[in-house]
């Protein structure tokens, strides 16, 4: 195990009904807010709604910015930075998807310094982003997750995506974690079949990404990623047919946050090449990022299956009932096991499903090493990901 530190600096609410607490909370913190939230769906559901109605009661004053798509522009948050700058908003709520919570971590930081977000997303082309990450300063923040999969609602990062050159790069500091988060798993009752499965890839890919790249030797957080990796792989599937099942919700979105805290990784290094990857899928072709993450899952991992096939036979064993002694034959068992849980959520596609164009692979190829490889010329793995590397990922998912 690698020396580590750890902070969670997130209160975390957590439960049935919760969400009628947001303006309690939000009025511990401020008198006037921004609530960032999605274009359609907790309009629709009747969650907006309800924290606004919340909000006021607790004599909150609220700027309504309810113009995030998935997977959030620059653009979009550097509008709701300068509204929420020139409306004096002293707190940033996201509400919804990992998209409004990366969001108003955007809008909090944009509203703060003043600088257009693109210059602290990785991989910028003006190379500025270097001198000034981490973000040490932003508006408070507080996030109210209506989907289990990112994470956001309680780590200090973010994904932001500029339009203009089709980069999508991370952000991320000190200053990001949230100063609560209030987690109702009822509100994700609504999230369709789709973006249910599509978390629950995402929640899985999180847990295994340094599971399989990082030190061999992490005992406490093997047994901790595993555990998370059962708990979503027992849970997405039962979520996905019974949308209404309290208990399979709660898990999912409690395995969502432990996922991408901090805890699971601590310790451990490693990277996150399959994001990387799914990155730039998402940026060229605005698909959701589970999605990508389930297309690109299978090629990586017959990689992982040549480089580290004891990993991956470990995962198998632990995570998806592989019998198998030896790792190889347990490490190819691992791969289809893997398969048949995505088919069991209807999430085992390729990238010709998505009407992704061949012609493309080799410039988002090109892009996600530029990216992802911070300079270096590969995104790093169980081995180095060069361009030919990633090439040959992308054509076997097509
Ligand atoms: O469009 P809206 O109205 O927002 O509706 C959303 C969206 O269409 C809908 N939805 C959300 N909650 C719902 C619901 N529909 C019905 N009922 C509900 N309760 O679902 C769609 C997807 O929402 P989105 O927020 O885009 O999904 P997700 O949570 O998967 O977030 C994806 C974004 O997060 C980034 C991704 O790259 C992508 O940009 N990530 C953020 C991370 C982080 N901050 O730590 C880590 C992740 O690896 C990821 O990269
Ligand atoms: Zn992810």
């Amino acid at each position: 195990m690698h020396n580590f530190q750890l902070s969670m600096p997130t209160r975390i609410i957590f439960g049935r009904g919760e969400v009628e607490n947001a303006g309690a909370e939000a009025a511990k913190l401020a008198g006037k807010v921004m609530l960032v939230t999605g274009r359609t769906s907790t309009r629709k559901t009747g969650v907006l709604q309800r924290v606004m109605h919340s909000l006021e009661a607790a004599g909150v004053e609220v700027v309504l910015y309810d113009k995030i798509e998935p997977n959030p522009r620059t653009h979009t948050v550097d509008q709701g930075g300068r509204i929420a700058r020139e409306a004096g908003c002293e707190l940033i709520i996201g509400l919804g998807g990992g998209s409004p919570m990366d969001a108003a971590k955007a809008i909090a930081t944009v509203a703060k310094s003043g600088h257009p977000s693109h210059e602290y997303i990785t991989g910028n082309k003006t190379g500025r982003w270097r001198e000034l990450l981490p973000i040490q300063e932003a508006l408070p923040i507080m996030t109210i997750p209506t989907l289990a999969a990112t994470g956001s609602e309680a780590n200090n990062g973010g994904v932001l995506t500029h339009e203009a050159t089709k980069e999508k790069g991370a952000f991320s500091g000190p200053a990001l974690f949230p100063k609560v988060t209030i987690i109702d798993p009822e509100l994700t009752y609504t999230v369709s079949p789709e973006y249910t499965a599509d978390g629950a890839v995402d929640v899985f890919t999180h847990l295994y990404e340094a599971y399989l790249t990082g030190a061999e030797e992490a005992r406490v957080q093997d047994h901790l990623t595993e555990g998370l990796i059962r708990a979503a792989v027992e849970n997405g599937p039962i979520a996905v047919a019974e949308p209404e099942n309290y208990e399979a919700r709660a898990a999912l979105m409690w395995a969502s946050t432990l996922a991408l805290i901090g805890i699971a990784g601590a310790g451990r290094g490693g990277s996150f090449p399959v994001h990387q990857m799914e990155h730039t899928l998402s940026a060229y072709y605005d698909i959701s990022h589970g999605r990508g993450l389930a297309i690109l899952t299978p090629a990586y991992f017959k990689r992982v299956a040549e480089d580290r096939p004891h990993r991956l036979a470990r995962m198998g064993r632990h995570c998806f009932g592989v019998k198998a002694t030896d790792d190889q034959l347990a490490a190819a068992e691992t791969i289809e096991r893997v398969i048949e849980w995505f088919r069991s959520m209807n999430v085992h596609l390729k990238m010709s499903d998505l009407g992704i164009a061949r012609d493309s692979l080799l410039p988002m190829a090109e892009e996600a090493v530029r990216v992802g490889g911070r300079g270096q010329g590969f995104i790093p793995a169980t081995r180095q990901l060069d361009v030919r590397e990633v090439v040959a990922i992308y054509e076997e998912s097509y």
